[in-house]
């Protein structure tokens, strides 16, 4: 694998296929007779994940406001044959939407025991004038959202036992200009997850959180520098080892759902290349 990795925005690449490729050659089956919600499922690391859970041999709820990403997701994982997935339109930052959707996944696949809260919006303000609708709607969907799935899901998990998986972000970890809320909402869920680790120690439920830095998805596209921002006050969060696949954030969130982690909740696992050594 080289060093040195260029983002393609989603689009993938010869460096993507060779990750890809190495990351292939470790599916298992530690999902088989198993229930995974996953959440962001239409795009990115969130369908990655669930492709690589239904690889092995899990039944994947996939999760996503993007009835058309889901499809593809969904395709996908037909096409691959290992597992089944079965979509769900659903808005996490909507009580109703992700009660109703939690409701129609146990009806028709069976209580989850896996919960990956993938789902996650961005953008990049200047904080004096950023709209506070823009702080409520990331701050709703990056930790909100996983707080409603989780409380509609946990007392699945902890009857028959489980693992939630949620991904922050580098940015939990260090500040980013530009990116108050997301900064924010990315540090108040490793705490949330923390909190959840605590609180369900010894009771049959692993929290732990998957911390991406640079990852090769349309998400940073629709971040939007603003006006008169400084390009290189962004430097700082250029991963070092270059972007890395959504495949390679599913490997080590898989990890982390998987009885594999069995001894490890309430963690970290920095996925960045290298940027928070
Ligand atoms: N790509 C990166 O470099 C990077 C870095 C650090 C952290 N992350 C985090 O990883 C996660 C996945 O990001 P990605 O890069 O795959 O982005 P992405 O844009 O490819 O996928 C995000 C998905 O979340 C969905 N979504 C948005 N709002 C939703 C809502 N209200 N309800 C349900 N689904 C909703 C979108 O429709 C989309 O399919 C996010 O939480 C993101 O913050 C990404």
């Amino acid at each position: 694998m080289s060093p040195v990795r260029v983002p393609t925005m989603g689009q993938g690449g010869d460096e993507h296929d060779a990750a890809d490729e190495a990351m292939a050659a470790h599916v298992g089956r530690r999902f088989a007779g198993k229930v995974a919600v996953v959440t962001g499922a239409g795009s990115g690391i969130g369908r990655a994940t669930a492709l690589r859970l239904a690889a092995e041999g899990g039944s994947v709820a996939a999760l996503d406001v993007n009835a058309a990403g889901l499809e593809e997701t969904v395709a996908a994982i037909a096409a691959d044959g290992r597992g089944t997935a079965v979509g769900h339109v659903c808005d996490v930052t909507s009580e109703a939407s992700v009660a109703d959707v939690v409701a129609a996944v146990v009806e028709a696949l069976g209580p989850p025991a896996v919960v990956c809260n993938v789902a996650g919006i961005g953008g990049f303000f200047h904080t004096a004038e950023m709209p506070l609708e823009r702080w409520q709607a990331i701050l709703a969907v990056n930790l909100t959202g996983p707080f409603l799935v989780c409380r509609a899901t946990l007392p699945y998990l902890a009857e028959h036992g489980g693992a939630i998986v949620n991904v922050a972000s580098n940015t939990a970890l260090m500040g980013q200009a530009y990116s108050a809320a997301y900064c924010a909402s990315k540090a108040g869920l490793l705490m949330f997850t923390k909190a959840l680790a605590a609180e369900y120690l010894g009771k049959g439920v692993r929290a732990n959180v998957v911390a991406p830095g640079g990852t090769d998805t349309p998400l940073f596209g629709h971040f939007g520098l603003p006006e008169g921002a400084d390009p290189k006050q962004l430097t700082r969060i250029m991963t070092p080892m270059g972007f890395s696949t959504p495949a390679e954030l599913a490997a080590s969130i898989a990890f982390l759902a998987s009885d594999e982690s069995s001894y490890t909740t309430g963690a970290v696992l920095s996925v960045d290349g290298g940027l928070t050594i």
